[in-house]
């Protein structure tokens, strides 16, 4: 598998990866705010997101917008294809999209809003924490976003206070351990190939029969 920073080679997948985030939002019923082929194209065209691919195949994607000049990222858009899930995938593409974010600008908060376990668990692995929406940017343009979300009413009864996303925060000053794995980029890169190693593993066609056999609850794990 590869993952990649986004250029124009990942230009034909783009049809995928807006109908895929349609279909997740829909199949979960809950909101998610629209991304037009405009805009996802420009982000991958201007290397401002992170394409998965095997074999030539679309396998995920997620893209970072800046916030409040600067002053604030978003690592948004994540989308794994239905097929590689519960794999690690999302894991190495966060990983790598919040490497990029971090070496683009190196003095800006990185945040998220999410309703899923999933990125919760790989937003606190990076050093996120959750944080109330008055700690995120203030910018009208982000929360404007919103309004496509099924949830939008929510938000302003609560006067963007809160929502049914948990908001979550890495404020690079309070990181400083932490971001010493970030920080380096070898041994960011000697991370990312272990967890690819591990990715193969975890789906080599043996593995996943010795899975099969001993553990049906792991059965997320097998392709
Ligand atoms: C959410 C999504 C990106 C996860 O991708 P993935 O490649 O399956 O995630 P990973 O395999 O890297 O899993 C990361 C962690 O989340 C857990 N996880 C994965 N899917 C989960 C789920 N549906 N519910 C709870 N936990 C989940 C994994 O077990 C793993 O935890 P661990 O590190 O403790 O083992 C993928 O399911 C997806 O594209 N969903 C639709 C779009 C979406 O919800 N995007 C997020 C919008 S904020």
């Amino acid at each position: 598998m590869e993952i990649e920073i986004s250029s124009c080679k990942h230009l034909m997948y783009v049809s995928e990866i807006q109908q895929e985030m349609y279909d997740s939002a829909q199949r979960r019923g809950t909101g998610i705010a629209k991304r037009s082929i405009e805009y996802l194209t420009q982000k991958i065209s201007d290397g401002n997101a992170v394409v998965a691919t095997e074999n030539g195949e679309w396998v995920g994607f997620c893209y970072i917008e800046t916030w409040s000049h600067g002053q604030f990222v978003a690592n948004s858009g994540l989308i794994v294809s239905p097929n590689f899930r519960n794999k690690g995938v999302a894991t190495l593409i966060k990983n790598k999209v919040f490497q990029l974010s971090r070496n683009k600008y190196p003095d800006a908060k990185i945040f998220g809003l999410t309703t899923g376990l999933a990125v919760m668990k790989i937003n606190s692995d990076l050093g996120y924490k959750p944080v109330i929406y008055s700690e995120l940017t203030q910018d009208e343009e982000f929360w404007n976003g919103c309004k496509n979300c099924v949830n939008y009413e929510i938000l302003i009864k609560k006067e963007r206070k809160n929502c049914l996303c948990t908001a979550m925060l890495f404020v690079p000053q309070n990181n400083k351990v932490n971001e010493a794995v970030n920080q380096s980029e070898n041994e960011f890169n000697h991370k990312i190939s272990q967890e690819e190693h591990k990715y193969t593993i975890q789906n080599s066609p043996e593995t996943n029969n010795n899975k099969k056999e001993t553990d049906e609850k792991e059965s997320h794990l097998s392709v």
